[in-house]
């Protein structure tokens, strides 16, 4: 199996990426607000945005906080982030899960969206513990796509299934398993914690959307370069069984179909000192 390593690295993966992720919904935004409210007084100062990719869900937390880091190790995700960025108290930096270059007890947050599973946890759990403080909250949450068509679920389940588990079975990332299992097995490091599951973002959405975004998933790309002929197969045949399971005939890149993006969040609060 490819490390990881060779995948958001290049400025071809990373514009797809940023072009087609939708941003996660602003309810489970909220969600977090709500629970870091419980036992923090607004304003919140400083948030972390680890795997922050090209700063989908770091754009969100700007307004509840003084300053927001979103740091990844992908320097092609991070020129991204920076260019489409329009909040000043956002920055982002190189940096990893694993070694958080921030001063202890200096964040309120800890987010992960849809990266979590790439991580070493533990060494990541012990950064997290150093730099929140006190009743800080570490947010770890993950989606996986699908769509939507009234009486059509299970045929379309089973399009994203055989796409996403069994063709791509040789090329994705082993760690994704945790993801595909709704982060079940993920142990959080605080015995105050929270598993929401689901929440789901129900959108309008071209039909060359869902295709885009499927060709952004780190194992299709990794097949892209491998075998672009493989790779280009395998998208012809995800369009014409996405578009039979939506009974849509011969979907241009345009037509308007449902999305249904499925998130799973969970939520740890470090113990107050007293
Ligand atoms: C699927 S993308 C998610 C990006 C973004 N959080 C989002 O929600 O769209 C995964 C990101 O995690 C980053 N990543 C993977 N392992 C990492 C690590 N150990 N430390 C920091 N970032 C990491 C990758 O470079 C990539 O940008």
């Amino acid at each position: 199996m490819p490390k990881l390593k060779h995948m958001f690295q290049t400025r071809h993966h990373a514009e797809l990426y940023a072009r087609f992720r939708p941003q996660p919904p602003k309810e489970l935004i909220d969600k977090i607000v709500t629970y870091l409210s419980e036992k923090l007084e607004r304003p919140f100062n400083a948030a972390l945005d680890v795997g922050c990719g090209s700063g989908q869900n770091t754009r969100l937390l700007a307004p509840f906080f003084l300053h927001v880091t979103g740091t990844d190790i992908s320097s092609a995700q991070l020129e991204i982030a920076a260019k489409d960025c329009d909040s000043s108290n956002i920055k982002y930096q190189i940096g990893s899960a694993e070694k958080i270059e921030l001063p202890s007890s200096s964040l309120q947050l800890v987010t992960a969206c849809q990266c979590a599973h790439f991580f070493d946890l533990p060494k990541f759990f012990e950064e997290v513990d150093r730099v929140l403080v006190p009743n800080g909250v570490l947010a770890i949450y993950g989606c996986n796509l699908s769509a939507w068509k009234e009486g059509r679920e299970k045929e379309i389940t089973e399009v994203f299934k055989e796409f996403n588990i069994d063709r791509l079975e040789n090329y994705r990332d082993e760690q994704l398993q945790l993801l595909d299992n709704w982060y079940q097995d993920i142990i959080m490091p605080y015995t105050e914690n929270v598993r929401i599951f689901p929440i789901n973002l129900v959108f309008s959405r071209p039909f060359g959307d869902i295709v885009g975004q499927v060709t952004s998933w780190s194992g299709v790309q990794r097949m892209f370069q491998e075998d672009p002929q493989k790779g280009d197969e395998l998208i012809k045949d995800f369009r014409y069984k996405l578009a039979n399971a939506l009974e849509l005939d011969a979907p241009t890149d345009d037509t308007i179909v449902t999305c249904k993006v499925i998130h799973v969040l969970l939520m740890g609060r470090k113990p107050s000192s007293f």
